[in-house]
């Protein structure tokens, strides 16, 4: 036997918690991980189809580097920034991670907000400060800049995101700016852009070269499966977020299907309006419920304050379940204890479901 002592997992790993995906339920509807139930254009299939014959071999550099030029171009970047490629959004949250964090320095977040940026932190052996909003859920910029200041100099890099997962907020572009201009690299997460009406921070790399935005294909083009995402930064952080990379680690069929996804712009205009549509309704209906508290979102999910309806969150997710509704669901999130969940807005029909049995669990029938 190989002797354990001499076996020795860093206390940075054995400490951190790993994000835990949800469970695959069959026959539930999946209103849990803010997916795009109506997937992507039907020419991601037909570029789907046509690659796979290729499959033999890796991407080239070439596939890469056109990929990222046509994002450039549909941004309209116009020199002020570069794109770099990376398996999922999650894979550029580590290596910007990578960049900037050494054993020992503090990355500054947000709580709650997406819990990736911990894990990479931790993983990195950072050390992880965390801004906690306000008990509605608004970010505070005045209190997060005093937060700046009192360990700017530990400071070495800032993580945001905009629309925040999972409160659904976004922050001014004014509070960006104050942000920005202490001059620290500042991570802003805009995973979720597509469906708020407000303004990327993209137009702000012109003036700020410690600016990194990250976007994925996997919420509004529907490509979750794909695993495909990009960051938008200087030429300097690129080219070191491309040296970080490991190579081909973005496959050849999520390039293919993210150049085709980026064509197809009427695709992505009605789903993210069907998507709007459906979630500024189910906001009205949750609101009408009582014993429960949504907060506005813009993004494609709402999260809920449902503490009132007095069940335990396992309990209220395992009502949703057997009535064939999958939520994420916490005990705490940032001031709140109780039963808070966020949905995930479906189609039409998923939302229906959803609805019908929130109320018939807030109405008292859940013995079934
Ligand atoms: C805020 C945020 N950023 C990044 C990601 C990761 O997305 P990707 O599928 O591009 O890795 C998610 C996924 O849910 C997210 O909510």
């Amino acid at each position: 036997m190989f002797p354990l002592e001499n076996i020795r997992i860093r206390k940075a790993i054995l400490n951190m918690h790993g994000y835990e995906t949800p469970r695959e339920s069959k026959s539930v509807v999946k209103l849990d991980a803010n997916e795009n139930p109506y997937g992507p254009s039907p020419r991601v299939y037909e570029a789907l189809i046509h690659s796979l014959k290729d499959l033999w071999r890796y991407p080239s550099r070439e596939e890469y580097e056109k990929l990222e030029e046509s994002i450039a171009c549909k941004l309209g970047l116009d020199g002020d920034g570069c794109v770099v490629l990376g398996s999922g959004s999650d894979e550029l949250i580590d290596l910007t991670i990578k960049l900037f964090i050494d054993p020992g320095n503090a990355i500054l977040t947000v709580n709650p907000s997406f819990s990736m940026y911990k894990v990479y932190a931790s993983i990195a052996g950072g050390h992880i400060l965390e801004y906690t909003m306000t008990e509605d859920y608004v970010f505070d910029v005045e209190a997060f800049l005093s937060m700046l200041d009192m360990f700017r100099e530990r400071i070495r890099l800032i993580a945001l995101c905009n629309p925040n997962n999972p409160t659904g907020g976004c922050i001014e572009e004014k509070d960006i700016a104050k942000i920005l201009g202490y001059g620290i690299p500042v991570l802003i997460d805009e995973a979720y852009i597509e469906f708020s009406r407000d303004k990327t921070a993209i137009s702000m790399l012109k003036d700020y070269e410690n600016l990194i935005v990250l976007r994925t294909f996997s919420k509004a083009y529907g490509l979750a499966g794909l695993r495909i995402g990009y960051a938008i930064a200087s030429r300097w952080i690129s080219d070191n977020l491309r040296k970080v990379r490991s190579p081909y680690s973005v496959n050849l069929l999520a390039v293919k299907a993210a150049e085709a996804a980026i064509q197809d712009d009427d695709h992505l205009r009605r789903v993210v309006e069907a998507i709007i549509l459906e979630r500024d309704k189910l906001f009205g209906r949750l609101s009408n419920i009582s014993g429960l508290k949504p907060f506005p979102s813009k993004a494609n999910f709402i999260l809920v304050d449902g503490t009132k309806l007095g069940f335990n969150p396992e309990e209220f997710k395992s009502l949703l379940i057997q009535r064939g509704v999958s939520v994420r669901v916490w005990s705490k999130l940032g001031m709140r204890k109780g039963c808070l969940f966020r949905v995930s807005i479906g189609r039409p029909s998923d939302n229906d479901l959803f609805l019908n049995a929130l109320m018939d669990i807030a109405s008292g029938g859940w013995g079934s």
